[in-house]
């Protein structure tokens, strides 16, 4: 889709890795004439940053490579873009991140990745919580930033957030990441859950029903990752507006027959 709006003529396609054979796979691909690049999902992210050449903060913090491009001087470089497609998402949804006290929930790969292009959009905080403490105390450390601190989840509610965004896996079987019970939610202006469905999420749903005014799934952050990705291959910016609407339809679609 952001080929065919730009004009360019490419070839995109899914490859599907064995489990221990990144490396070889992706330098099969990205050997052949014409390779520009390639987007790497999980389990392979860790992978792909020990394989290239990362300049890029947002891969650095994450440790974590979700695009790769072979340069013009033949090195292959590692970005990450998931944390853009998420800012970029807020924005164009009318999110002011500025000044905002942001609460992350969730400590696996999907928050690394966001934790510095947050900060760059201005979060005043950002405070992370996760089932597993000592994960969120290790993902902390790593940015080492005064404005990432660490809480347990049953004491979320002491840091009033702003913005809360839900990294983990648990609107996929339906579940809350924690409680959103306990006051947690009192000055919050947006909840940002990671995974999208054709419904909102029961995150999203028990976020409304305790008075918050926003709640945002994770498609935008999708389309928004892959033209951040788009980008750096092809140096023009598509226009994801009118993407993000057909590719909600598509799942909407595809969620219909299964
Ligand atoms: P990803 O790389 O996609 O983020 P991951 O590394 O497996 O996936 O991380 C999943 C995150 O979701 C973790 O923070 C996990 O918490 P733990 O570190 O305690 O395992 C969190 N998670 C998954 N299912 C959850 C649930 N039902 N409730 C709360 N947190 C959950």
């Amino acid at each position: 889709m952001f080929a065919d709006q730009v004009r360019e003529k490419i070839s995109y396609e899914k490859i599907l890795a064995p489990e221990d054979g990144f490396v070889e796979a992706a330098k099969a691909f990205l050997a052949q004439e014409g390779a520009v690049g390639c987007n790497v999902t999980m389990p392979f992210k860790l992978d792909a940053f020990n394989l290239a050449k990362v300049d890029d903060q947002a891969a650095k913090d994450a440790q974590a490579v979700n695009t790769l491009m072979n340069s013009d001087t033949g090195e292959l470089l590692g970005f990450n873009t998931d944390g853009v497609g998420l800012v970029n998402d807020l924005l164009n949804s009318g999110v002011e991140i500025k000044d905002k006290r942001v609460l992350l929930i969730g400590a696996g790969g999907a928050a690394r990745g966001v934790i510095t292009p947050l900060l760059k959009a201005g979060a005043v905080s950002l405070t992370i919580a996760n089932r597993t403490k000592a994960k969120a105390e290790q993902v902390a450390n790593a940015v080492s930033n005064p404005k990432v601190q660490v809480v347990a989840l049953e004491d979320i509610a002491t840091i009033a957030p702003h913005i809360v965004i839900n990294s983990t896996a648990a609107s996929l079987s339906n579940e809350l990441p924690c409680s959103l019970n306990d006051g947690v939610l009192q000055h919050c202006e947006v909840v940002y859950d990671m995974v999208y469905k054709n419904s909102p999420t029961r995150f999203m749903r028990d976020a409304a029903e305790l008075g918050v005014k926003t709640q945002i799934d994770g498609l935008g952050m999708l389309v928004e990752q892959a033209a951040e990705a788009f980008y750096i291959w092809m140096g023009k910016r598509p226009d994801t507006s009118d993407i993000v609407k057909q590719v909600r339809d598509i799942v909407e679609q595809s969620e219909k027959r299964n």
